[in-house]
């Protein structure tokens, strides 16, 4: 059997090492565009592109917010945790006295993946978690469509700045 090959839905997606010095890595896999990150000794996988508007999450920051790693995305700045996929928010928290501002999660919105290593060689299988998921939007075709129409936006927006 090759050693890319698919074994029981897993993914073969580099040797650890590579993934370690690359720090953020994008894969394909069945179809489905994903970023697998290594941080502080950790690694993670979740959709590449961000549930609120589609943003690329490979060059965002990564920050501790309220506790929980998260991922920055560089497009608006929301905040999605890299273990759960869930976005957080800041509101006031009014059972305080006096009320005082405090992150709160929204729930999953960003589809995350489940990374396992064996012996040097890393692996993502690729959630089950049933339901729609606000990210699967941006890796279906109308969310393709949605993407590339705003990348040439950005692109005519940044061509007109520079001229
Ligand atoms: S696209 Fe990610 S915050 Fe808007």
């Amino acid at each position: 059997m090759e050693m890319n090959e698919p074994q029981e839905g897993r993914h073969f997606v580099g040797k650890k090492d590579d993934l370690i010095n690359a720090k953020r890595t994008f894969k394909t896999l069945e179809g489905r565009d994903v970023l697998i990150l290594y941080h502080q000794g950790g690694f993670y996988a979740l959709d590449y592109y961000c549930y609120h508007a589609g943003g690329k999450l490979e060059t965002g920051d990564i920050e501790e917010i309220g506790g929980t790693l998260c991922i920055i995305c560089p497009k608006h700045k929301y905040k999605i945790s890299l273990a759960k996929g869930e976005g957080l928010c800041k509101t006031i928290d009014k059972t305080q006295n006096p009320p005082m501002p405090k992150w709160f999660s929204k729930g999953v919105k960003q589809r995350v993946h489940t990374v396992r290593e064996t012996n040097g060689d890393v692996y993502v299988e690729l959630s089950k978690m049933p339901g729609w998921i606000e990210s699967d939007y941006y890796q279906g075709e109308e969310g393709k469509e949605k993407r590339a129409k705003a990348e040439a936006e950005a692109e005519a927006d940044e061509g007109m700045e520079s001229s």
